[in-house]
């Protein structure tokens, strides 16, 4: 029996876009830049899943910049905006975001850029006072994480985008773990800019989105041919983005279902699990992605306690899970993310994240809690 419950690092890619994509490869593998026939053929692919992906955040399809996925929709947000200043000014992020953030937040620091990074509390979320406060005359954007991936924890986006937009100031969320998992709806919600990547969807490793505001300007990360309003040059990888955009259609359209059945699928699992000693969940357990269990186990002997080692026994038992965030897992050091939680270190090595998806029944949680209770005795 094999179990995979790492559905925050990727998701499987869902056969519906798998056929979509068999199709783009096969009979619009032009290149949308081209006038031809075959060139517009591809075209008509991108701009479907433009409006495909628009639709799942409510979004004007004009406003969806595709990129590589994730981690560049966050470059692009962060990099495309300092750019269009000559001197280095001022921007605020969270102290729990993604590296896709937190690195190019550090290599403005280092080209003379001022980075405030505002503090969270032991659930990981930011108070909006903080921001307020934060706040300077020189600031030129606020970043905060939507849904933090290594905890679960969702912030105070509506609140947080309010401040930010009152103060003039453009804001940007990372809602990779979010998109296509709660509800996102941009035309209400005050962000100027918000990050999608494909494969938390369901759709392929390889694409994303930056949503950008009409009338927000930012600079390109990439001189080339001008493709994505100029923002993004570079033949766009059709049959990604053909993907990425039956994966968004699907994944709003069943959202209404899956966002109830994951949650109890989750909160089954955090009771399952809570006669294990010394397990303690991380994040807010109300303010929290539906699909996210996460924990620390804080006594019990060193070698059980490291998030790594139980990480490597599930697997052996054909379970899969994550120690931390998955882009983490090569590295042995500790979270920053729990670290800034106010979790020691020893606590934050010790740390696991299960995070549930389409395919996760609740044999399978029940399965995953003996085995864990077997690992750990
Ligand atoms: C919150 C968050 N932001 C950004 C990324 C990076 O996205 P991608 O893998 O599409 O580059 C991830 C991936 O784990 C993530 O969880």
């Amino acid at each position: 029996m094999q179990i995979y419950l790492d559905y925050s690092a990727t998701t499987p890619t869902r056969p519906e876009a798998i056929a979509a994509m068999q199709a783009a490869l096969t009979y619009q593998w032009g290149n949308p830049s081209s006038l031809h026939e075959w060139g517009q053929r591809a075209a008509t692919a991108i701009e479907q899943a433009r409006m495909q992906v628009a639709r799942l955040i409510n979004a004007p399809a004009e406003s969806i910049i595709f990129t590589s996925g994730g981690t560049e929709a966050d470059n692009l947000a962060i990099m495309g905006v300092a750019r269009r200043y000559a001197q280095p000014q001022h921007i605020i992020i969270s102290s729990v975001e993604h590296s896709a953030i937190a690195e190019p937040a550090r290599l403005l620091e280092q080209w003379g850029w001022q980075v405030s990074r505002l503090k969270v509390d032991s659930k990981g979320r930011v108070d909006p006072q903080d921001l307020q406060a934060a706040l300077q005359d020189n600031t030129v954007l606020v970043s905060v994480i939507y849904g933090q991936s290594e905890v679960g924890t969702l912030q105070p986006i509506a609140q947080l985008g309010k401040i930010a937009r009152q103060a003039g100031v453009l804001f940007h969320t990372d809602a990779v773990q979010v998109a296509g998992r709660l509800p996102i709806d941009v035309a209400a919600l005050p962000v100027d800019l918000l990050s999608i990547s494909s494969h938390k969807i369901y759709g392929p490793a390889g694409a994303g989105a930056l949503y950008v505001r009409t009338g927000v300007e930012l600079v390109p990360l990439l001189a080339g041919g001008g493709q994505e309003q100029r923002l993004r040059s570079g033949t766009q990888a059709v049959p990604a983005i053909v993907g990425f955009g039956v994966a968004a259609e699907l994944a709003a359209s069943e959202m209404e279902t899956e966002i109830p059945r994951l949650t109890k699928l989750r909160d089954r699992l955090f009771s399952l699990l809570a006669d294990i000693p010394g397990l303690q969940p991380t994040g807010d357990l109300v303010h929290r992605l539906p699909h996210h269990v996460s924990f620390c186990l804080q006594n019990g002997d060193k070698e059980k306690l490291n998030g790594r080692n139980l990480v490597r026994k599930l697997d052996r038992a054909g379970i899969g899970v994550s120690a931390g965030a998955a882009c983490n897992s090569g590295k042995p050091n500790p979270s920053p993310v729990l670290l800034a939680m106010g979790y020691s270190e020893k606590a934050a090595l010790a740390a696991v994240r299960m995070t549930l998806g389409k395919d996760t029944t609740p044999a399978d949680l029940d399965w995953v809690a003996i085995v864990l209770k077997q690992i750990l005795q």
